[in-house]
């Protein structure tokens, strides 16, 4: 394809009715205007130009033309982008820009064509009519098993591999792709016999694995519930989400993801109308997964089990999405139901009123999780119990927050406010905030770079943190570095003084908020630049560490005049100048000691 032809393509696109199918958009003028798909906002400040054939986002900057739009909201690369404009545009693009072969397609087409075997076996044997009323029984209509290609494995036998022969698939990459095995004798086998098959698809729609369930009582008692596809070289399971590829679409629109724990469950979802939906694969959620979300969406909706495995995946979940910036909540449905099982008991009406009405922040909800299945009348109980949800109250960072959920505390142990208040000024005195806290990007605002600045040493940012205690103690250790600044660096040196001399002068109590609010963007970068350091450091916050990390600042401080006299000193014709110079590098090295 020609300069000339991807210019052509371009030309003949209607940008509006690209951008329309994932954005909605509204006549502005000469214009149109929408959500920005790609950051979250709540105004508009997402622009298309049918004229010029352009989007521009005045949020976050993104802008570009058509193929570079569907670059960016389908997260695929410059050909593949092209190609999909071509279809869009329903035109053939010129063999000279033909697709490279992915090095997997054997793979996938062999994937795919077991698909449509386990499709074929489901739909058109007598065995598959029990398959089916299983399905029916658990309520998924003849839609939903066509929508989400669910088929059946025969049971026992090499039916599958015998097919996949006849239409000339290797042995060897069936049993790479995972779908046979050889026995004892050497026979060969079907993997999966006697389930119900789910197709893993990954976001480009092609099959990689499944995830295969029994439906009716096992002879073997052993049996797995579900057995899934072993890892291959197509399906990573750290990676994949089920129903990904068809949710995609929906998360762009409604600017959320909904997580929950099963195939079942994300199937249900989708009957009630949450298309956005996407679960694991019998794995708990990796970087990776929250990694590919972050670039369709930050806002998740987390609605696992309500039993106790549920809520545990739910807090590690939290802390994952955390770390990504997302804004989060959570469903927790009562008497420890999956969202399947809620809807089979109450109905996608109530389901849908349930999910809608029953959204907590994840503030709450991890609140809410510590006192699960607590006995609060054992005292050792109660103590552990304090200490975490002074722990957690701590993290919170809001004054206001903080007395909203001591007072609850009181309220829910059955304490005083003052004796809880009492306890939690004594637990902060040992409590060092765990430097963790993702600073979530604030609406609207466009987001910067951090910045990758050296700086001298983890301590420097340590003394930060321990400044943030306390103004006495800010002030203590102000004076203890004060002839010892250049052992920071430049960034921090004006962080140090931003929070002594401006934040201090005017404030008594450390807040995280309202300190990014008045240092300059510049210094807020660096802070969350040394922030992200500070989560690799797991050094324990005490006095002696602080005077260790004091120490160090000084050290280094020291060595830096050193370098620095050194250089004079060598540079100083007058013999006199020379050893003065010399005894005060001595004499610097004995103050170290
Ligand atoms: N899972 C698995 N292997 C098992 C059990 C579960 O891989 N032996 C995975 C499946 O992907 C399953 C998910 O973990 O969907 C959640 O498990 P569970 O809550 O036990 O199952 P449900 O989703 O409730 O499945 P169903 O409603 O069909 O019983
Ligand atoms: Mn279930």
């Amino acid at each position: 394809m020609t300069n000339e032809e991807i210019e052509n393509l371009v030309n003949i696109t209607d940008i509006v009715s690209l951008v329309s199918q994932y954005v909605n958009l509204e006549k502005q003028g000469k214009n149109y205007q929408g959500l920005c798909p790609f950051h979250n906002e709540k105004t508009p400040s997402f622009v298309v130009s049918p004229d010029k054939k352009i989007f521009k986002c005045f949020g976050c900057g993104k802008a570009g033309g058509p193929i570079k739009f569907i670059e960016e909201i389908e997260q695929v690369g410059y050909k593949e982008a092209l190609h999909k404009l071509a279809d869009f545009n329903g035109i053939k693009l010129s063999d000279t820009y033909k697709k490279k072969e992915d090095p997997n397609k054997r793979l996938y087409d062999l994937m795919n064509a077991s698909k449509d075997f386990y499709k074929m076996y489901l739909n058109k044997t007598k065995e598959g009519l029990n398959a089916i009323k299983y399905l029916e029984d658990r309520g998924l209509t003849k839609e939903i098993i066509e929508d989400f290609s669910i088929g059946l494995s025969p049971d026992f036998g090499d039916n599958l591999y015998k097919m996949l022969s006849e239409m000339g698939f290797k042995e060897l990459d069936m049993f790479d792709a995972g779908l046979i095995e050889k026995d004892k004798n050497g026979k060969i086998y079907d993997l999966f016999s006697n389930r119900i098959m789910f197709p893993i698809f990954n976001e480009f729609g092609n099959v990689v694995a499944y995830s295969a369930r029994i439906y009716k009582e096992s002879k073997d008692k052993k049996d797995h519930k579900y057995i899934n596809s072993r890892e291959t070289v197509i399906f990573k399971k750290g990676e994949v989400l089920f129903n990904f590829d068809k949710a995609k679409l929906s998360i762009n629109k409604m600017h959320r993801v909904i997580l929950h724990e099963g195939q079942m469950d994300v199937i249900a979802s989708n009957k009630a109308g949450f298309t956005e939906a996407v679960c694991t694969l019998g794995t708990s959620l990796s970087k990776a997964h929250v990694d590919k979300l972050s670039k369709l969406t930050k806002s998740v909706v987390i609605c696992y089990d309500g039993d106790f495995a549920g809520r545990n995946a739910s807090v590690k979940a939290i802390k994952l999405f955390e770390s990504y910036g997302f804004d989060i909540h959570l469903v927790l449905l009562p008497d420890g139901l999956d969202p399947d099982d809620y809807i089979k008991k109450y109905g996608i009406e109530k389901y849908k009123e349930y999910f809608n009405n029953n959204q907590i922040d994840k503030d709450r909800y991890l609140f809410n999780v510590l006192f699960f299945d607590k006995n609060l009348n054992d005292s050792n109980v109660l103590k552990a119990l304090m200490n975490d949800a002074f722990e957690l109250i701590a993290s919170f960072n809001s004054m206001v927050e903080e007395e909203r959920y001591l007072d609850e505390l009181s309220k829910r142990i059955n304490a005083s406010i003052d004796a809880i208040k009492n306890d939690y000024a004594n637990f902060k005195k040992t409590y060092w905030p765990a430097p963790q806290k993702a600073i979530v990007e604030k609406e609207e605002k466009k987001p910067k770079p951090i910045s990758t600045k050296k700086f001298n040493s983890i301590c420097e940012f340590r003394i930060i943190k321990y400044a943030q205690r306390s103004k006495v103690l800010a002030l203590q250790i102000d004076e203890a570095i004060s002839n010892s600044m250049d052992g920071m660096s430049q960034e921090t040196q004006e962080l140090w003084t931003e929070l002594i001399y401006s934040y201090y002068e005017n404030f008594e109590t450390f807040d995280e908020g309202r300190f990014i609010n008045m240092i300059s963007e510049e210094c807020m970068n660096h802070y969350m630049y040394l922030n992200e350091e500070l989560k690799k450091d797991i050094t324990k916050y005490n006095d002696d560490d602080l005077e260790l990390c004091v120490e160090k600042i000084k050290s280094i401080s020291r060595r830096i005049s050193n370098k620095r006299l050194k250089e004079i000193a060598k540079n100083s014709a007058d013999i006199t100048e020379k050893s003065r110079l010399t005894d005060q590098i001595i004499s610097n090295r004995r103050r170290k000691k």
